[in-house]
Parts: C-alpha cells; sequence; structure tokens
C-alpha cells in the first residue's frame, strides 16, 4: 500500500461485540477495560482497524442499537474517559477506530422520545412520526410498526416499540446526527459504522402496503441527501471514513450509496449470503467487484457478524441459501466441514480486492451456540420471529479448560459450549494448524504482498469448481469448491494453505495462497 490510498480501501476491520469480548469487572458483560487488556490479541492479529457496535447507554431493548444518549458510554461498559483512553491506546497500538452510530431510531428512553410522550403538544413529537392511524407496514423484525400512546395517538417503530424511528424530514435530527458525526470525530475516531443506513426516509404518504410490494421506508431517494451532508462533516476531517450498513439485494441501488459525495464505503451482505458453490460464489465476487469499480469504491468481504448464524456453521449445512430462519429447520450441522470451509474462506476473503471484516471470535473459528435454552435468549428477535440472534453473541473463549474461558471471574452472560477448549486464544497460539494461527499468518503476509493491496485481480482458467485468481503478477488464491482433489497450477511456490495438501493436489474445500513464478 502506498501512503496516498486511504486506510479504509483495504484494511482488515475486526468488529468487536462490547458485551462479548472480554470483561474486566466480573459482572459476566464485557466492557471497555477487557477491550484495554486484551488489545495485544487483535496487535498479534494484525488487523488496521476496530469497529465497536454499540456502547452507548441504553435500556438494552435490543442489545444496545437502542441508544439513549449517543455522546457517552452505557455505565455497564464503562465511561467516556475510558472510551477516550481506549481510543488513544488503540491508536498507540496502530488500531484504527470505528464506532457504531444507529440514526434510524433512538430509544424510547432518549430525552426526546421522553418529552414527545409526556406531552401531545411537545415539540419533541416532530423528530417521531406521531399518526392518528397506523400502516399495515411490517417491521424489521416482523410484526407491527406502530404502537399506540396513552393519548391515542401512534408512533412508528421499524424495530421494537423501544425503538421510535426517527422523522429524518426534521432540519434538528438531522442537525444533531451530524453534530454525534462530530462529537466522536473530535475523539480521534476514524471512521463511523452507520446502522440500517437504508431506512431513515418513509414514504409520507403512509401507504398501505401489499406484502409482496418495496417497503415504503427501504431505499427512499431522500435518504442520499443525509449522506451527502454527513460526508461533508467527515471530510472536514482528515482520513475519516463513513461505512454504510446496507442491506440490498440490487447492485446498482446499492452502488448509489458509494458515489464520491455519499459513503466511503458499504458492507457487501451479498457475499455473507452466498452458499459454498462455486458457480454462485464466482457470480457473487463478479458482481460484487463490478458494482464497486463502476463507482470506483472498495468492495467489503463480510463472512459473519452479530446478527447472522456464524459461517462455521452455516457452512456446516449444506444449504444454498442464507436467511436468519436457517436454523430453524434442523437441518444437522458438521462442525468439521464447516471448519475447514470457513479456513479456506478466510484465506478467499483476505485475497479478494478491498477491505475485509472479521467478527469477533471468527479467528477462533467459533461455531453458532445453538444450545443456549429459549428461557436465556435476549435477543428481541426471538418472539417476533422464532429466532434468536444471541448464538454468535456468545463471549470468546481465552483461556483455561472450561467456561468461562477466562472472559470473566464471574458468570458469562450467555453461556458458552464446553466443547469450546479447544478454541480458546491460549489453546490456538502456537499451534501452527489453528485457526488462530492462519488468521495471523494470513492477515501478516497480506500487509506485507504488494499484490493484495494494489494488484488487478484476474480469474485463471482452472478445473470445473475451482476458483482461481491473481492479483498482481506474482500472487495467486487458488479455492477448490470442487468436491475432488485438483492439480495447483505450475511454477509456484505455497505461501499459506488452510489445509493439508495432498502432494501437488488440492483437496476439497481447501485454498491455497501461491507466489507463481511465470519465467520458469
Ligand atoms: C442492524 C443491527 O446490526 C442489528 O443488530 C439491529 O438489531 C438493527 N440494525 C436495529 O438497529
Amino acid at each position: 500500500m502506498t501512503n496516498q490510498d486511504p486506510w479504509w480501501r483495504d484494511a482488515v476491520i475486526y468488529q468487536i461485540y462490547p458485551r462479548s469480548f472480554a470483561d474486566a469487572d466480573g459482572d459476566g458483560i464485557g466492557d471497555i477495560d477487557g477491550i484495554r487488556a486484551r488489545l495485544g490479541h487483535l496487535r498479534d492479529l494484525g488487523v488496521d482497524a476496530i469497529w465497536m457496535s454499540p456502547w452507548y447507554p441504553s435500556p438494552m431493548a435490543d442489545a444496545g442499537y437502542d441508544v439513549a444518549d449517543f455522546r457517552d458510554i452505557d455505565p455497564v461498559f464503562g465511561s467516556l474517559k475510558k472510551a477516550e483512553a481506549l481510543i488513544t491506546e488503540a491508536h498507540a497500538a496502530g488500531l484504527r477506530m470505528i464506532v457504531d452510530i444507529v440514526p434510524n431510531h433512538i430509544s424510547s428512553e432518549h430525552p426526546w422520545f421522553k418529552a414527545a410522550l409526556a406531552s401531545p403538544d411537545a415539540p419533541e413529537r416532530e423528530y417521531f412520526w406521531f399518526r392518528s392511524q397506523p400502516t399495515n407496514w411490517i417491521g424489521e423484525f416482523g410484526g407491527d410498526t406502530w404502537t399506540r400512546t396513552p393519548d391515542g395517538m401512534w408512533y412508528l417503530h421499524l424495530f421494537t416499540p423501544e425503538q421510535p424511528d426517527l422523522n429524518w424530514e426534521h432540519p434538528d435530527v438531522r442537525a444533531e446526527f451530524e453534530d454525534i458525526l462530530r462529537f466522536w470525530f473530535d475523539r480521534g475516531v476514524d471512521g463511523i459504522r452507520i446502522d440500517s443506513a437504508a431506512l431513515l426516509l418513509k414514504d409520507t404518504s403512509f401507504p398501505e402496503v401489499a406484502p409482496d410490494k418495496p417497503h415504503p421506508f427501504h431505499d427512499l431517494d431522500g435518504v442520499h441527501e443525509v449522506y451527502r451532508a454527513w460526508r461533508r462533516v467527515a471530510d472536514s476531517y482528515p482520513d475519516r471514513a463513513l461505512i454504510g450498513e446496507v442491506w440490498m439485494p440490487e447492485v446498482d441501488r446499492f452502488a448509489r450509496y458509494l458515489r464520491p459525495d455519499e459513503l466511503h464505503a458499504a458492507f457487501n451482505f451479498d457475499f455473507l449470503g452466498c452458499a459454498w458453490d462455486p458457480k454462485l460464489m464466482r457470480e457473487c465476487i463478479d458482481r460484487t467487484l463490478a458494482a464497486h469499480e463502476t463507482i470506483g469504491a472498495p468492495a467489503t468481504w463480510v463472512l459473519s457478524n452479530h446478527d447472522v448464524t456464524r459461517h462455521v456453521t452455516r457452512y456446516g449445512r449444506t444449504k444454498t441459501t442464507f436467511s436468519f430462519e436457517e436454523n430453524l429447520d434442523g437441518t444437522p450441522v458438521d462442525l468439521e466441514l464447516g471448519t475447514r470451509r470457513a479456513r479456506a474462506a478466510a484465506l478467499l476473503s483476505l485475497s479478494l480486492p478491498g477491505a475485509a471484516y472479521v467478527y469477533q471470535g471468527e479467528e477462533l473459528g467459533l461455531w453458532e451456540n445453538e444450545s443456549i435454552p429459549p428461557a436465556q435468549f435476549q435477543d428481541p428477535m426471538w418472539g417476533r420471529r422464532g429466532h434468536s440472534r444471541d448464538g454468535c453473541r456468545v463471549p470468546l473463549p481465552w483461556s483455561g479448560d472450561e467456561p468461562p474461558f477466562g472472559f470473566t471471574t464471574g458468570t458469562p452472560w450467555l453461556p458458552q459450549p464446553a466443547e469450546w477448549k479447544d478454541r480458546t486464544v491460549q489453546a490456538q497460539t502456537g499451534d501452527p494448524n489453528s485457526m488462530l494461527e492462519l488468521y495471523r499468518t494470513a492477515i501478516h503476509l497480506r500487509r506485507a504482498e504488494e499484490g493484495l493491496h494494489r494488484g488487478t485481480m484476474a480469474w485463471l482458467d482452472t478445473a470445473p469448481g475451482v476458483l482461481a485468481y491473481t492479483r498482481g503478477s506474482t500472487f495467486a488464491c487458488v479455492l477448490n469448491m470442487s468436491g475432488v482433489s485438483v492439480p495447483l497450477p505450475d511454477h509456484h511456490s505455497c505461501l499459506l494453505a488452510s489445509g493439508p495438501l495432498d502432494g501437488t493436489l488440492l483437496p476439497p474445500d481447501t485454498a491455497v495462497w501461491l507466489r507463481l513464478h511465470p519465467g520458469k
């Protein structure tokens, strides 16, 4: 990478879900001091940046995505002083910091909403959508989107009733969020992850909708004006990035968020949702790269996050589609297969052009905890869609042979599988066959490998079912999704393999990074 390339174009960004990273005070919930104490893990891993899921004061109706104050920190995680110390310490460790901003809705405990509820005449009512009639819109977690207030009015919430939607037509709402961006940029934060970025604007005619019609709050044109204003704020600071959570299958619509005067990057969920299938995967990669190349923005590669079934588990099922509910149909999981594929997927996502995201625990090869007793579920999606996202949010295993695996001195807020004793950071460190060492080696190689930063990607002709591409003239990645062993290309040396090779053959569900010696 040259000094002129902005950091966010090809960074490896590690998502911290603060409740579950590391707990320093023994209450069973992760916190900022826990993160500060474990920054060495991220430095050793070699990632470029941390994205913090929300850490603001919150009643936790949706695990912190219901924010009561964007300019402070929830006491369960620490304090603003500790957050500032973390930003300083992360920078000193060479890590950029990204914070999560949730603009579509706030907590019903936010002072604005409390004032709005207290009186029908409160000016704060205008900051939300209060109406005398509800609509039939279905919420993002399923179910109704309107809740009745004691004075007989209804307010809109695309998520839970504790997350009232903001009225983005109102200039005060816009000014407030631009100020919140400045608040965090002034504290040295390098980037903002924008929650539910496509939902902010609503069709203010509030139409009734047929279930099969597009949602009258999804991807409305007016949302782009919001991000143009945010971009002006970001551009008034050096090197800041705006990264949108934009769930959108239509790539041309998706790319509009990445116009030069809007967001710098957006998550690519097409890749996350792609089945383990060579044809679908290649089409997905081509589609993604084409959409981003047209607009000049970097692609992003996400395998897992705090909302979806962990990919070791997903890849351990023989599925062709992904959905939140996918683990409800009882399809058995082959964890050995899922792990093998996850190792290969790491080499894929870390060698494609653009930025790669690592969700905490993916570097340890964690799988979804599917045996949490429903009584312990905390996710509000449970009860609405009959699915809980808690299984991917389980506290990390750091050390030791049994839960809580060094995560806390207390009781973890969600139970950890006893089988994770082989997946702790301690157990994997120094084991060349471990997932952790694979990630460490891959990320360090990526940093050093010029082709992985600036090298153009070109597909190689290979056997059916094999994905192979070069980055620049001397680097290649080959991923065998064919189900049978295949020969490796001629004239190469192996930089890194996701699993054991079979002589000069590449076994199924295995990937390699190669140094090409074309002159030989
Ligand atoms: C997307 C977040 O990733 C998810 O966790 C949250 O429930 C919704 N947005 C609502 O904020």
